[in-house]
């Protein structure tokens, strides 16, 4: 099976963005740790990273056409983006929303997120190890459901 994992804007800089809150954990380090859970799990994983929400929705309809589990983390889209949302509603497949630091302990905007209601689940605060959780989640679900 195949699944996405897609990262939205200033994920690209992780490692050397905010470490305080990131870690330092580069993106390139994040990309190795989903491809090998992927092989663990006998699962083809892709990770893609952009800053620019129209290649995100481009993404997301590929997805749904393919019906291709999404490992997403919105990045701060999260809280204001309805076309992000819309775009994850159309999928066909489950969606998992990650994000690498917990979003309920810091500012308070960054509490409400339009994807939540259109996900399977969340998972916030386990740091790059919440990616390596979904795609654990994604896989047994679909072999057990299968
Ligand atoms: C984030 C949290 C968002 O609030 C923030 O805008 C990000 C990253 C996270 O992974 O913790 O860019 O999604």
């Amino acid at each position: 099976m195949r699944l996405l994992v897609l990262n939205g804007p200033n994920l690209g800089r992780l490692g050397t963005r905010e470490p305080a809150v990131y870690g330092r954990t580069t993106h390139a380090d994040l990309v190795a740790l989903c491809e090998s859970t992927g092989r663990e799990l006998g699962a083809e994983v892709e990770v893609r990273q952009t800053d620019h929400e129209g290649e995100m929705l481009g993404w997301l309809h590929e997805a749904a056409d393919e019906s291709w589990p999404v490992v997403l983390n919105p990045a701060a889209w999260t809280h204001y983006s309805v076309a992000v949302r819309d775009a994850c509603a159309q999928l066909t497949a489950p969606l998992i929303e990650v994000h690498i630091s917990n979003v309920h302990k810091r500012e308070e905007f960054r509490s409400h997120s339009y994807i939540s209601p259109v996900a399977e689940g969340v998972i916030a605060g386990l740091g790059v190890q919440g990616y390596a959780l979904a795609l654990r989640y994604l896989v047994d679900k679909a072999t057990t459901s299968a």
